[in-house]
């Protein structure tokens, strides 16, 4: 599959799993949550070493900084969220305001900047995309470790 494609996938299953987390029995949240966590981590991972490079030389650099700062913010959400998953009042709240955050960026790259990716010749991303996949899954291995050091399971 194309790399946009694969990206724009992997907000579809953020979404599902958003959903999934809203219909699930309370006992099935916090392995939710981490759930949430891993692919979020995956996919911001996938963007920041292999996508958001690329898409200075099509997009404007600013947009790329403000999106590279989501990501910050997303990040600082998870581990609180994380942290907070069974806690269930301080879990609903970080779950709902991260839910905003996420889909308010994914809207935004899929209307000012994935498009324009798809100009760009795939060589440009330097690995195929299995290739990206797969080294961004030793990736987020590292990074949930560092994301869960200072929660409990
Ligand atoms: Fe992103
Ligand atoms: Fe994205």
């Amino acid at each position: 599959m194309n790399l946009i494609d694969v990206l724009i996938q992997q907000h579809r299953d953020a979404e599902a799993l958003f959903e999934a987390y809203r219909n699930a029995p309370d006992e099935e949240k916090p392995e939710l949550c981490v759930r949430l966590a891993e692919a979020l981590t995956m996919h911001s991972t996938i963007e920041e070493r292999w996508v958001y490079p690329v898409a200075r030389s099509v997009v404007d650099g600013s947009r790329i900084d403000f999106a590279v700062e989501e990501h910050g913010e997303m990040t600082q959400l998870l581990a609180e969220l994380l942290r907070a998953r069974r806690d269930v009042p301080r879990r609903e709240a970080t779950v709902r305001e991260l839910e905003a955050v996420v889909a308010n960026h994914m809207a935004e790259e899929e209307r000012e900047v994935l498009p324009r990716l798809r100009q760009v010749d795939a060589g440009a991303f330097g690995l195929s995309s299995s290739e990206i996949v797969r080294s961004a899954s030793d990736a987020r291995r590292e990074a949930m470790r560092q994301l869960d050091a200072s929660s409990p399971r």
